[in-house]
């Protein structure tokens, strides 16, 4: 059975049927409209989320399906101490397919290695954005016609912002694609992103943009931040306003996930080459087409998903990895093409 942490759990091939679906989807929606009749999606959300949510529970619906939604996690078990194993387990029996999203890194791969069902990460912590990244794939394919050669510069905090991370996994495996990395020096990609892709640094949007395809903006992810006083000194450090975008390439497009804090002033929403608010109807729509395909494919495999890993001894350290908080938990790790073992869960280097 499938299920989805990191867009890198997809091949190049299938995010293109993806888009292909997601687009048939668009031109003739009664087609699907009762694909997904007798199933349930269980929504489980550990984090503050609107959009996210909604875009899941909107893409189900759409489909003909049925919505469980955990919304308020101070009023869940997880509250009283549940492990996500048994978390996973329990709403397993309840639903067809789990959405979650949690502020631990590597959360929705336990989930993923303990639920009867398909688990879609929503969102772990600072480390993958899978169905944003699907998001983004569509409206880049949409926008632009390809994705081979492409410049992407990708401006803000770098370092924890999962949707970031994702799409570089997703767009690096295309001939071609360059991506310039505009960030304030604290907040540039973790280091194990760094190594496995090519990637440049700047801390100068304005040097950057006439050289890019596609302008991806984030925002600086306060509640990541340890040190509040950091937060404060870093959060206005990109803003993009028509006058820095009068510099881009006509063609260039403006995205950025949403929610958007100050870095994309309101007046740019009326430049044609912002797309970030199109960015979230074809959310939906790939939410849709993955739904739909990992359903598809559960009921063919009904086998549990387990891993590769080795557990000799070494440790992640990573606060953020959701080994932090369960300690139950076995440190595991893979070694990278380097020979770097990095842990199974957050990916982080193990010690
Ligand atoms: C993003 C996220 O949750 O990582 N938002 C989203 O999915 N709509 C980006 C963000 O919160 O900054």
């Amino acid at each position: 059975m499938r299920s989805i942490i990191d867009t890198l759990d997809l091949t190049v091939g299938e995010i293109e049927e993806l888009c292909d679906t997601a687009l048939d989807m668009i031109k003739r929606p009664k087609l699907y409209s009762h694909i997904c009749d007798d199933k349930i999606l269980a929504t489980l959300f550990f984090e503050p989320s609107t959009r996210t949510r909604l875009s899941f529970e909107a893409a189900m619906y759409e489909l003909g399906g049925h919505v469980l939604s955990v919304t308020d996690m101070a009023t869940s078990s997880a509250s009283k101490g549940e492990s996500m194993a048994d978390t996973s387990k329990v709403l397993s029996a309840y639903s067809d397919i789990i959405a979650m999203r949690h502020p631990k890194e590597g959360a929705a791969f336990v989930a993923a290695e303990n639920a009867n069902v398909p688990v879609i990460n929503a969102g772990d912590g600072g480390h993958c954005h899978p169905t944003q990244t699907l998001a983004d794939m569509l409206t880049i394919y949409r926008e632009k016609g390809h994705f081979d050669g492409l410049t992407v510069g990708l401006c803000g905090d770098l370092l924890y912002g999962r949707t970031v991370h994702s799409l570089i996994h997703a767009l690096s495996r295309y001939e071609g694609v360059k991506f310039i990395c505009i960030s304030p020096s604290e907040l540039r990609l973790p280091s194990y992103m760094k190594q496995d892709f090519n990637v440049e640094e700047t801390t100068s949007l304005e040097e950057a943009i006439p050289m890019l395809d596609v302008l991806y903006m984030t925002r600086i992810q306060q509640e990541r931040f340890a040190d509040r006083q950091n937060y404060e000194r870093l959060k206005d450090s990109y803003v993009l306003t028509p006058e820095k975008l009068s510099r881009a390439k006509s063609d260039c497009i403006v995205m950025h996930p949403l929610p958007r804090v100050k870095e994309i002033s309101v007046a740019v929403d009326k430049d044609p080459r912002a797309c970030y608010f199109k960015q979230v109807e074809n959310g939906k729509y790939m939410r849709m087409a993955l739904i739909y395909k990992l359903l598809t494919d559960a009921e063919e495999d009904h086998s549990r998903e387990v891993r590769p890993s080795v557990s000799d001894g070494k440790k992640c350290v990573n606060p953020r990895c959701i080994v932090s908080v369960e300690q139950e938990l076995p440190h595991r790790y893979k070694k990278d093409s380097r020979g770097v073992c990095r842990c199974i869960y957050c990916d982080s280097e193990m010690v």
